[in-house]
């Protein structure tokens, strides 16, 4: 096959949602379609615990099951679909702003009874970021949800996209009845049986058959108006706005129930683009160019704390991945071969030969690679776009037993390069600050140093809550700036200053008392603001 037929056929998605919309249970039933998986329940096991009180046994114990679920590809209607899965745990946020710049299109969830919620409006900026493509699945139609017109109202509201309903359902909860598929205008019927529910279709031809009041009664004049409504406010769906992440199409459904989700399904192979080309720092890539490119999104490392492998997942950007070919690496300056590279197809991880753009990778690695990192044939472009979120939390670790200090910054290094923290240096000193999104995560961090490098840590509370890196085109500002702020000032690896506040509201006093700083609240993790 070409590598253009080869590239065709490839979607490569990421299905996010605030923890609990049905995320997950989506994410199965659409396997189930495509026959990824088997047996309901698979890709359950892969979720962290989401209750608020820590557990690292058990993320521990997870962390093993999402490297085999990390990516679950299946084929439906001739194409390659995979699916990259993103944790669900607030905490770990950051791992699927990263997953993120590895798709070309996102499914979001809503709940239909919660509706837009705080993590799908932050999940939303980072896809705008990218203007990144979006489909809308409202969820849980079989419950007494808010009425369908206000769920679009607030997400046009809160998350600037303009919407645009492509199934619209007939009532909710006890009385939800089903969805009209406002394109093919056929009607789908929810049938609640004894034990089983049913998605059936309906002989109804258009809301104006006849067959529409004998299927729903009284509700059937209510969908004609709601109809007429519909084509009225909303635009008609626009294939290029979809694209350029500007118009996000909306089913509902439930997928607990297996309702809607086929329509969702057929509709996305019809139009969630194909991998396309992506920015670096020196020009555009497009995925047919002959040279393979890629770059590392997430790193899941000693899974076996005997051994210091690490699985490294490379998206693939260009050209064609070849085992054993030299590759190269552009922050090292180096060469490398990678001999095992694995791919994930349904629930079996398998060696490959190998992969085309939009496939995902998993590279054995022994510390060569760092999340973000470019690997090219010969070029010495970096990709842009894995993004780097300010923390909101800051702890200074300590060794605790000085005799172990080289495998307390090897582990400390590690475990940054994982992306599980951001390390930062206070003054250019030997302390050594560490930010992160989550509470979870200093718990985590703790657990790993001990039973992976043998270290005990401890942390000591900094009164900070946020986090900016600073930039300027004034030098003697900015160094200014820095020099009467020494303790709270920190520098992240790439030397670059950030200036740690002590509350939202002191933050915006100094960004208004220094106009010619500009204060960034996130940047690349490869350093570029
Ligand atoms: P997440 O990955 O986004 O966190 O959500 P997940 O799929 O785990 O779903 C969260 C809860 O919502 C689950 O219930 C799930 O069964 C339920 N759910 C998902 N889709 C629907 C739906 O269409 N209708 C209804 N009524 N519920 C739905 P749980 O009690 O937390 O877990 P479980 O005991 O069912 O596993």
């Amino acid at each position: 096959m070409s590598l253009q037929r080869e590239i065709e056929r490839r979607r490569t998605f990421a299905v996010i949602s605030h923890p609990d919309a049905g995320k997950t249970t989506l994410t199965e039933k659409l396997l189930l379609y495509g026959g990824g998986i088997h047996t309901a329940g698979a890709v359950k096991s892969n979720k962290i615990t989401k209750t608020t009180t820590s557990d690292f046994m058990e993320i521990e114990k997870q962390r093993g099951i999402s490297v085999a679920t990390a990516v679950m590809s299946f084929e439906y209607a001739g194409l390659l679909i995979s699916i990259l899965d993103t944790p669900g745990h607030k905490d770990f946020a950051e791992d699927t702003y990263r997953t993120l710049s590895a798709v070309d299109s996102v499914v979001l969830v809503i709940d239909s009874v919660k509706g837009v919620e705080e993590q799908t409006e932050r999940l939303m900026q980072v896809c705008r970021m990218r203007n990144t493509p979006v489909i809308v699945f409202v969820n849980k139609l079989d419950r007494e949800g808010r009425p369908p017109v206000e769920l679009l109202d607030e997400l046009e509201d809160k998350l600037s996209i303009t919407v645009r309903p492509m199934t619209w359902p007939i009532a909710s909860g006890r009385r939800f009845k089903g969805v009209y598929n406002l394109y093919d205008h056929n009607l789908y019927l929810f049938r609640p049986g004894a034990g089983r529910v049913e998605q059936q279709r309906s002989p109804v031809q258009g809301f104006n058959d006849s067959r529409l009041d004998t299927e729903l009664g009284s509700d059937a004049e209510r969908l004609r108006e709601d109809v007429k409504l519909i084509e009225g406010v909303y635009q008609p769906f626009d294939l290029e706005a979809y694209t350029a992440g500007k118009l996000a199409p909306v089913f509902f459904g439930s997928a607990l129930n297996n309702f809607g989700v086929r329509e969702l399904l057929d509709s996305f192979v019809r139009i969630a683009p194909a991998p396309g080309p992506r920015a670096t720092n020196m020009r555009e890539v497009r995925p047919e160019e002959d040279r393979f490119s890629g770059f590392v999104f997430k790193i899941h490392a000693n899974l076996d704390p005997r051994h210091r492998d690490r699985i490294a997942f490379l998206r693939v950007c260009s050209g064609r991945f070849d085992r054993f070919k030299q590759i190269y690496h552009v922050r090292h300056d180096r060469k490398l071969r990678f001999t095992t590279p694995y791919s994930f197809m349904a629930e079996k991880k398998r060696m490959i030969d190998s992969a085309y753009p939009g496939d995902v990778v998993g590279l054995y690695d022994r510390g060569d690679l760092s999340i973000g990192d470019t690997l090219t044939e010969s070029e010495a472009f970096t990709y842009r776009g894995v993004p780097r979120f300010s923390p909101t939390i800051f702890r200074e670790v300590v060794n605790a037993a000085p005799m172990r200090s080289k495998q307390f910054h090897k582990g400390v290094t590690q475990l940054t390069e994982e992306g599980l923290l951001q390390l930062f240096s206070l003054n250019r000193s030997n302390r050594l600050i560490l930010g992160t999104v989550g509470e979870l995560q200093f718990e985590v961090i703790q657990y790993r140093l001990r039973e992976e490098y043998g270290v005990e840590c401890r942390f000591q509370l900094l009164p900070y809550e946020k986090g900016c890196w600073l930039q300027s085109s004034d030098r003697d500002a900015l160094e200014r700036f820095i020099r009467l702020r020494p303790q709270q000032i920190v520098y992240d690896r790439e030397e670059q200053p950030v200036y740690l506040a002590r509350s939202d509201w002191l933050l915006q006093a100094t960004i208004s008392d220094n106009p010619e700083i500009s204060f960034e609240f996130s940047s690349d993790v490869t350093g570029s603001l």
